[in-house]
């Protein structure tokens, strides 16, 4: 299912021509589709359906108030790693007694505010996080809810800057201290072990980790409730790919055909984490050409969306198809390879850096000051990893739903950037 495609001589998202978002709100712009949204939702429900999981949608990936609203009237609950995604989930009236609380660094604020909000789980990932959990809890009278994190020291194959299950990473603890924190929970009358949390990295595009996780997952469980403990959640955490080139991601039934057998073997509930996966290619961000330029024998296009605005390529130097939204030549299946009738350029923004670019080498229509271009896949890990660098207001958020559109965020002005400041 994709929501953005080429109707004519121009792009759509849904029944709404983009070009006339752009002229409407201007750009930079981020254009999303709710079809797309909720489809992919319910996807990974369905998929899974067979053991009846808890989806918790992470809101890292994208955490606007609107999308967080449908998702959670698609039946999600949510992964959330800080007071401030919290906030946001209690404010798009989700239920937080399905979330969980995943990252290496809670505070004891955190920590009140998610016993005070009744949450599933904390995924807990140090002796040291345990410990100020007990001592909340016990300040607050409450036992609290905890899976530990294991890092099973899986290869994911990722970014080097996003796998996180791999011996050395940050994240989690190793299986002998995962086993004695688990003892130390069962003799602490203000913990309760529900469950064992594991996130590999991300975008994960094969299944063998996988089922590596889910197999460790049953090993563990199995090991712990003969020691006496009730356990009984088996989180996977997310990372399931995002076709950002083509069909490199497996769908959500591939995922749930190896890890299914393992927990129902286990007896357990399962919790999903996915983020990317579901807002990914639900968003898309429109920008236009400011000038062109050829210089040391390169091409360069400048466009008015900039690293402060989708930072996945300096950081990562991810990979997003940009094609023109009027393009004059029909999008290509293969955007890296060499199209007819284009020429390669460096997509780049107007921040004062060399690493500011969308795109490296890209074959493209030819194309002229005021036209617009669309960078795809930009729906994950796109304005929630924005900023103002270079003084550059965020650009506005438009959610269409077949043939309507409203404003999610609207545009910044210059004085949001000093609104802080006025101390
Ligand atoms: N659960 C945990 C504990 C995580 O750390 C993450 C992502 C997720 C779930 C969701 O993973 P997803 O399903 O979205 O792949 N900024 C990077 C991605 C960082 C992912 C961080 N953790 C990027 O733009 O690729």
């Amino acid at each position: 299912m994709d929501p953005f495609e080429y109707r004519g001589e121009q792009l759509y998202c849904e029944d709404v021509s983009v070009s006339q978002l752009a002229e409407e709100f201007g750009t930079p712009l981020w254009v999303y589709s709710q079809a797309k949204l909720v489809h992919e939702f319910q996807a990974i429900r369905d998929a899974f359906a067979a053991v009846d999981p808890v989806i918790c949608y992470s809101v890292k990936a994208n955490s606007n108030l609107s999308l967080l609203k449908i998702l959670n009237e698609q039946g999600s609950s949510f992964d959330v790693v800080s007071g401030g995604e919290l906030y946001r989930v209690r404010e798009a009236g989700a239920d937080t007694t399905r979330v969980v609380f995943a990252g290496v660094g809670k505070t004891d604020a955190e920590i009140r505010l998610a016993l005070e909000n009744n949450i599933l789980m904390f995924n807990v990932e140090s002796e040291a996080e345990l410990v100020a959990i007990s001592a909340v809890a016990a300040e607050l009278g409450v036992v609290a809810p905890v899976a530990l994190r294991l890092n099973p020291d899986i290869d994911a194959k990722t970014h080097a800057k996003t796998t996180t299950g791999k011996k050395g990473n940050k994240f989690g603890m190793d299986i002998e201290r995962h086993n004695a924190l688990a003892d130390k929970v069962l003799a602490d009358s203000h913990l309760e072990l529900r469950g064992i949390h594991m996130h590999l990295g991300s975008p994960i595009n094969t299944t063998e980790p996988y089922e590596k996780a889910a197999q460790k997952a049953f090993d563990v469980v199995t090991e712990l409730r003969a020691k006496g403990h009730k356990t009984n959640w088996v989180n996977l955490g997310g990372g399931f790919g995002l076709n950002y080139r083509g069909n490199e991601a497996p769908p959500a039934k591939t995922y749930a055909d190896v890890i299914i057998p393992w927990i129902q073997k286990a007896e357990c509930r399962l919790a999903l984490e996915p983020g990317r996966s579901i807002a990914g290619n639900a968003g898309i961000l429109v920008s236009q050409v400011i000038y062109t330029k050829r210089e040391g024998g390169k091409l360069f296009i400048i466009q008015d969306a900039a690293m402060n605005d989708l930072v996945r390529p300096a950081m990562y130097d991810s990979f997003h198809r940009i094609w023109p939204v009027r393009p004059g030549v029909a999008a290509p299946a293969d955007f890296e390879a060499e199209i007819a009738g284009c020429e390669p350029a460096d997509v780049v923004g107007p921040v004062c850096e060399s690493g500011d670019y969308l795109a490296k080498n890209r074959w493209l229509p030819e194309v002229h000051r005021g036209d617009l271009l669309c960078t795809f896949s930009a729906g994950a890990y796109g304005t929630v990893m924005s900023s103002n660098y270079n003084s550059r207001p965020r650009g506005a958020e438009v959610l269409v739903n077949g043939g309507e559109y409203r404003i999610i965020r609207r545009r910044e002005t210059y004085d949001d950037l000093i609104a802080h400041e006025r101390v």
